[in-house]
């Protein structure tokens, strides 16, 4: 339905969830048209289209080493104690979007309103208390409009606060970056120097909130989708057994690569299956209906706004058997059925014109992290772990990190 109607491509966003995604000046947050158009093909060409990630493939690989050596260094420090898997992703995944965004990974970053910021104050700026924002506040108002009028004022405030912040840190980050390139080193290949020269018709503002738009976007949505499939395969030894046997079978002593990733049906089957479970944006943002039109046998009357649930569609018993076991094979017993690269038969990235444009990106990261993971260590969970499952407002991110044990594998 999403891909069929050009009546529905307009997102609704509340006025403070607006101004917490930069003033919807982001190609996922703004309405369709030509700033839509115009900034999403600067993004699919500079970071998220097939030649774009060809010339990022360097940091991708960083990441992956990045993230194994990290583990081995947990269990070297620490051996049983279980691991914060979001601590050490979120950080090294930080590192790949920053690459990508900016041309390289801070240490620190002097801010002229704040002083000097250390990375991880960096990453709480640009990542965390946004995205706290966008999935802890949504009011009543956002979804039910007659309700807007409930004063919203401690959040506002937040909201404020978080924007400031964010925006003099993004320009301290780009000011480094540009004056480092005029001093005559030259400045790596990413977003920002590709839309310093090639988005002219775009503002200083848009510049920066789109820059901004690949740190927060190559993070989240993977870092929440690679922790629920980890999650998943402590809790079930025996399919993490299955997708082990695969791995060894076709890489032998060699580690986990993108090369491998057409060849190991099973991982690709436990990465879409996790993405139907746990869609990281299990309600995409509410959409505007522009015209009447008719969806599914309704009539729906322009002015209406649409709230469209993947999660709901994706643990439909019409169409999908036993929806909440989490199970991997369903995507491998009938691949016709349930061909994994479809990406609408889960809708986990959206549809049609506002479909997501790094999926690309998510699916490999997410994809190589867990292979890789899984062939250098055991995951288990501990008992009452293993049953919290709750998660946090309007994404399906865990609401407590996963605590794993691991135990590294004889390679
Ligand atoms: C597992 C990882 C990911 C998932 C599950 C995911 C999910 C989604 C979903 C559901 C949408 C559609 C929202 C809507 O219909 O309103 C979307 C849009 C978008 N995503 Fe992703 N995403 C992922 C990774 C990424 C990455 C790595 C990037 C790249 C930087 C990215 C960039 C975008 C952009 C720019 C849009 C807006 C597209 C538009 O409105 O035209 N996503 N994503």
């Amino acid at each position: 339905m999403v891909t069929r109607f050009s009546s529905i491509t307009r997102k609704m966003l509340s006025k403070t969830l607006s101004r917490a995604a930069f003033d919807r000046k982001m190609v996922a947050l703004c309405d369709y048209g030509d700033f839509h158009k115009t900034a999403k093909r600067h993004m699919t060409h500079n970071v998220v289209g097939p030649n774009a990630q060809k010339q990022h493939r360097v940091h991708r690989d960083t990441l992956i080493d990045d993230v194994a050596k990290d583990f081995h260094n947990h269990v070297k420090n620490h051996g049983l104690q279980p691991v914060n898997f979001r601590d050490i992703y979120s950080s090294d995944i930080f590192g790949l979007a920053l690459k990508e965004a900016i041309g390289r990974d801070v240490e620190y970053i002097d801010v002229e309103e704040l002083g000097r910021l250390s990375r991880p104050e960096i990453l709480k700026t640009l990542l965390t208390d946004p995205v706290e924002i966008a999935l802890r506040y949504i009011t009543l108002g956002d979804y039910f409009p007659y309700l807007k009028w409930i004063p919203q004022g401690n959040f506002e405030r937040k909201v404020e606060k978080m924007y400031f912040r964010r925006l003099a840190v993004m320009k301290a980050l780009i000011k480094e970056q540009t004056e480092r390139a005029a001093s005559g080193e030259e400045m790596n290949n990413c977003y920002l120097k590709y839309l310093l020269a090639e988005g002219k018709t775009l503002t200083e503002k848009e510049i920066t909130s789109l820059v901004w738009e690949v740190i927060i976007e190559s993070s989240d949505t993977t870092m929440i989708t690679t922790e629920w499939a980890l999650f998943e395969l402590a809790r079930n030894p025996k399919i993490q057994e299955s997708l082990y046997e695969e791995i060894r079978s076709i890489c032998g002593s060699g580690k986990v690569t993108e090369d491998n990733l057409c060849q190991l049906p099973f991982l690709d089957a436990v990465f879409h299956e996790t993405l139907r479970k746990y869609p990281a944006l299990p309600m995409v943002p509410l959409r505007y209906v522009n015209e009447d039109i008719e969806l599914g046998g309704y009539y729906v009357p322009a002015g209406s706004e649409i709230a469209i649930n993947l999660y709901g569609c994706n643990v439909n018993e019409k169409q999908w058997e036993k929806p909440d076991e989490w199970n991997p094979e369903r995507f491998l017993n009938d691949r016709e059925e349930y061909a994994p690269n479809d990406l609408y038969k889960t809708m986990a990235f959206g549809a049609g014109k506002r479909l997501c444009a790094g999926a690309l990106q998510g699916v490999v990261v997410g994809s190589t992290t867990i292979g890789r993971l899984v062939q250098e260590f055991e995951w288990r969970l501990e008992d009452r772990e293993a049953r919290d499952m709750e998660i946090v407002g309007i994404a399906t991110q865990k609401l407590r990190p996963m605590h794993a044990v691991i135990r590294p594998r004889n390679l």
